[in-house]
């Protein structure tokens, strides 16, 4: 049997039933789920490959796991789509994307090899590798890599050269990887090809110069309203005022690209989510000309997952990209108001003290609350709450800063429970978006110009929400549950 076989015959015997899983959040068929990858549009169908652990819920050998939707909110299970089976990927299939071609759905992805030295020391070598398939089935084509890292500027580290973004311009091919150099700083490195075989290196697109982590991974680079757009997620970030938190993070430049000399200038640099669970974001055009995003919603360094929990790793809602006055926006895909169900509406609602208000709750659920108005320092709202757990965003107004707080969902870990987020677009009002997800709160504000992502494994039966003002405050407040059947 071959590795790719042993791989889906493991998924099949081991599918964990649906019902303890997120409603409409992607998570692994089993076992473990890290970077979206090969988000794109084949025959019509959205495809999303994902970073793909089978046998276990811990990182391990990389695969790739398939899903495919017609709407970006529904998915089907897929078999596994690449196992790290060859002499040039055997330690690795890791993260990628993906392309339509007249030849197929062709994947590009990083292959990872070990080699032993002749002094007994191993070398890890990373390199960009490319597969061809129909959509269900995927082979790797004879004549990988396609891109050796020794394509790279003299210099460059031949062990983190990976996460290739493929587009296409004009008939060429370009793809941007990550990398480092010998002082471990972050670089997006660009290639050209026009077959997806025959690779040529052109520039460092965009350079760390020691100022946002070290390593750069998941790079993802497009135009967008008139701008263009840089997503890197960083490894070993260290805070920096309320923009930036230590650890892995994703981080959004959008600037200027000149195509004469394949540099890319950034004039505005900010983390791309706020909150504890966002990291290696990739970016599809849809059809409709939208750039949908999805990442991974989990943390490198903090893992709260129930033990027995069979599954580990989740994906964001996709999220529309827009870019207005210069800055980016995120909002969920519009198709995720296809499943709204149960419409609750108060308007112009004075709030004081704490309460709930009837029809007000859920764990699968979206909440809009816009603050209009009020004498009030803090507005505070609790979700997942019972008498025993609860966890709150809370608005504290003369500092326009959002606080988050997670401490009492049940967690059993000793890691990063409260973060805070500066508000930028500041004004009388204040608009939230919460969609909720069972173990997972995706936040929008403004209107998307900020979002805090985070998960929690509160047990279910905790599903209030309550809201809490140390003066009056006046809301809209539109509710809907979210259900797929
Ligand atoms: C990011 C990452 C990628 C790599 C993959 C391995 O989370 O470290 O750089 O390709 O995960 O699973």
């Amino acid at each position: 049997m071959t590795k790719l076989e042993k791989a889906n015959k493991y998924q099949e015997e081991n599918h964990i039933d649906k019902s303890c899983k997120p409603v409409f959040h992607i998570t692994p068929v089993t076992g473990w789920m890290n970077d979206p990858n090969g988000f794109s549009v084949y025959k019509g169908k959205i495809h999303l490959f994902y970073q793909y652990h089978p046998y276990n819920t811990e990182w391990g050998p990389m695969h790739w796991g398939h899903y495919i939707s017609d709407d970006f909110i529904k998915w089907e299970e897929m078999p596994v789509a690449l196992a790290p089976d060859e002499s040039f990927d055997y330690a690795g299939c890791f993260s990628g994307s993906a392309i339509e071609t007249e030849e197929g759905h062709m994947l590009v992805y990083t292959g990872v090899i070990e080699k032993e030295n002749s002094d007994g020391t191993k070398e890890v070598i990373q390199h960009q590798c490319l597969a061809k398939g129909d959509g269900v089935h995927y082979e790797k084509i004879k004549d990988n890599p396609v891109i050796p890292a020794a394509y790279l500027p003299e210099g460059f580290s031949r062990q983190d050269f990976r996460d290739p973004k493929v587009w296409e311009e004009d008939g060429i091919y370009y793809l941007v990887a990550g990398s480092r150099d010998g002082k471990h700083d972050g670089k997006a490195v660009l290639f050209k090809s026009e077959d997806l075989r025959k690779w040529e290196y052109l520039s460092v697109l965009a350079d760390n110069r020691g100022r946002y982590g070290k390593m750069w991974e998941c790079p993802d680079f497009f135009a967008l309203d008139g701008k263009h757009v840089l997503i890197v997620s960083p490894m070993d970030m260290q805070a920096d005022r309320q923009e930036f938190h230590n650890g892995n993070q994703s981080v959004v430049m959008v600037g200027e690209y000149n195509s004469q000399d394949y540099k890319f200038t950034e004039e505005q640099v900010v983390s791309l989510d706020y909150g504890t669970d966002f990291y290696a974001p990739q970016t599809m055009l849809a059809q409709d000309g939208r750039r949908i995003m999805v990442a991974w919603m989990k943390s490198w360094d903090m893992d709260i997952r129930p033990q027995e929990q069979k599954w580990n790793g989740m994906m964001t809602v996709p999220r529309q990209l827009e870019i207005k006055d210069g800055l980016l926006y995120q909002a969920p895909v519009k198709e995720l108001k296809n499943y709204y169900k149960d419409q609750v509406v108060y308007k112009e609602k004075e709030i004081s003290g704490r309460c709930t208000l009837p029809g007000i709750s859920g764990r699968v659920t979206s909440l809009e609350l816009e603050l209009l108005c009020g004498d009030y320092k803090t507005f505070t709202i609790y979700f997942a709450t019972n008498e025993k757990y609860s966890i709150y965003f809370r608005y504290i107004r003369d500092e326009q800063v959002i606080e988050y707080d997670r401490t009492y969902s049940g967690m059993i870990r000793d890691v990063v429970c409260k973060r805070t987020m500066k508000i930028k677009k500041t004004g009388d009002k204040l608009k939230l978006h919460l969609i909720f997800d069972k173990f997972s709160v995706e936040l929008f504000v403004n209107d998307g110009i900020q979002t805090f992502t985070s998960v929690f494994y509160t047990p279910l039966e905790a599903a209030g929400i309550e809201f809490e003002c140390d003066g009056t405050a006046m809301a809209d407040i539109e509710k809907y549950s979210i259900e797929l059947d």
